[in-house]
């Protein structure tokens, strides 16, 4: 029955052949999934949470907590967000969008360019922060970073753990989901809300209080996962998975020079910021998304130099085709790359 079921889901086609010894395997996913926000509403200052869901009212692929979707936007920039709905839903996701105004504005046409009814296509659902559901866990979100430990949280709910959770932000009317968090919680106080303007901000071992003998899931701006890892030692606790939703800080680099080979630019890299940095200040429209060196938006084909390749997705094929991801890789101390821009 349950093979029966995932065939009828016109987004899971299950059966294309089978294998040698007769398996029957699935077939790979579109490339891309068609959907129309179906509604939107603000869930704190300046973060707005959108519903999407198949235009004819289809079920959507299933996901697990941690996962996110790859947003392409009517600019046809491609951005990463994590789903913050509940994974029993078949037939909606929900994210959630900080507006922060950086370069790309990805964030921005989130919350200007896409009302009620806009038709969008999606990448995944993939999880790069999958939850174990360890029986004792403690989760650390620090602002927009609720978005994946929230459906953790509710797993870890409905499967009896015991479990914790930290929220920081600016102010309480910054902080998404407040009361979906409290009603998880119920009367346990398993739940700290703690806003920097009432509490100041905690450093990691303030956020690690709990952790001992725990399993700790941490989402949050790069000084948060700073300053966690830097106590985890200390803590007690158990193993420590994190996802951040920044760029992380560019380490051990160097620096050297792109030069575009149609644009005919050649381009300085200061050894403490990537070649996508530089390409945006020149062209805010260049294509990217994670900014980690997972989703493969900002690849480009190198044409001459020497990569020095950080991003530990692309194959060895596609390095050896000159393919390069200039979020996070690099290239020796003063060389140049020709980069087919
Ligand atoms: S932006 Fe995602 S791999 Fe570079």
């Amino acid at each position: 029955m349950r093979f029966l079921a995932a065939f009828s889901d016109r987004y899971l086609p299950l059966v294309t052949g089978a294998d040698r010894r007769g398996r029957h395997r699935p077939a790979p996913r579109p490339a891309s999934l068609p959907l129309v926000v179906a509604s939107r509403e603000d869930a704190a200052d300046g973060v707005v949470a959108l519903r999407l869901t198949a235009p004819d009212g289809a079920p959507l692929p299933r996901w697990q907590p941690g996962a996110h979707l790859g947003l392409v936007l009517p600019s046809g920039r491609t951005r990463q967000y994590s789903l913050c709905g509940d994974p029993g839903d078949r037939y909606g996701y929900r994210i959630a969008v900080r507006r922060t105004g950086g370069p790309g504005g990805g964030s921005d046409e989130v919350h200007d360019a896409l009302p009620a009814g806009t038709r969008v296509r999606v990448k995944g659902p993939r999880n790069a922060f999958p939850f174990a559901a360890e029986p004792s866990v403690l989760f650390v979100a620090g602002g927009i970073g609720i978005t994946p430990v929230l459906p953790m949280a509710r797993e870890a709910a409905r499967r009896g753990l015991d479990w914790h959770l930290v929220h920081t932000g600016r102010s309480r009317a910054s902080m998404p989901f407040a009361d979906e968090l409290r009603r998880l919680a119920g009367a346990d106080g398993r739940v700290e809300i703690l806003p920097d303007d009432e509490h100041g901000i905690p450093d990691g071992g303030a956020l690690l209080r709990r952790a001992a003998g725990r399993a700790v899931y941490c989402c949050g701006p790069g000084p948060m996962l700073d300053a966690v890892r830097a106590a985890f030692g200390e803590s007690g606790a158990g193993s420590l998975h994190t996802e951040r939703f920044t760029a992380a800080p560019v380490r051990d680099g160097r620096p050297f020079e792109v030069a575009l080979r149609r644009g005919g630019e050649v381009l300085a890299v200061p050894a403490d910021r990537s070649v996508l940095d530089v390409l945006l200040e020149r062209d805010p429209a260049t294509p990217y998304s994670c900014r980690q060196g997972f989703c493969g938006v900002c690849t480009v084909r190198v044409t001459a130099g020497q990569v020095e390749h950080r991003d530990g997705r692309l194959t060895e094929h596609e390095r050896a085709q000159g393919r390069m991801r200039v979020c996070v890789s690099r290239a020796p101390e003063g060389a140049r790359l020709e980069l087919d821009l």
